[in-house]
């Protein structure tokens, strides 16, 4: 299917997911409020790649992002409970070494860039179409 609809409604704060779209991971995040002030309190001289927050969300609170390493392709950790989330809190690639931030944004390590972004809309307050 060239479109995969998830039912966010069950997900909850902090609450990371992984679904799959087009054969590919896509990370699905409910950021707190705290989570968020974090991200955006950041200057953006300090981001590597540096697209603001705003610019790679829809809605504050839900990041959506293809979990695929901008290096060499592996899946970054920090979906599951007890995974290590790299230096800024977001995810880290255990192949080479690369940190993401709660934005998907690379920080530190090889990758080139920032997590993608794939394409998607809120068909509700509940269910988010990828693709
Ligand atoms: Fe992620 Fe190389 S594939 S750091």
């Amino acid at each position: 299917l060239a479109t995969t609809e998830v039912d966010i409604a069950p997900i909850e704060i902090g609450q990371r997911i992984t679904v799959v779209w087009r054969g590919k991971p896509v990370f699905i995040v409910l950021r707190s409020e705290e989570e968020i002030r974090r991200i955006r309190d950041e200057s953006l001289d300090l981001v590597r790649v540096p697209e603001a927050d705003e610019d790679r969300v829809q809605k504050a609170e839900w990041l959506v992002a293809i979990g695929i390493c901008t290096h060499l392709g592996c899946i970054p950790l920090g979906q599951k409970p007890g995974d290590p989330l790299g230096e800024y809190g977001g995810w880290f690639c255990p192949c080479h070494g690369s940190h993401y931030d709660g934005s998907g944004r690379i920080r530190k390590g090889p990758a080139p860039r920032n997590l993608d972004i794939p394409p998607y809309t809120f068909k509700s307050d509940e269910l988010i179409a990828i693709g």
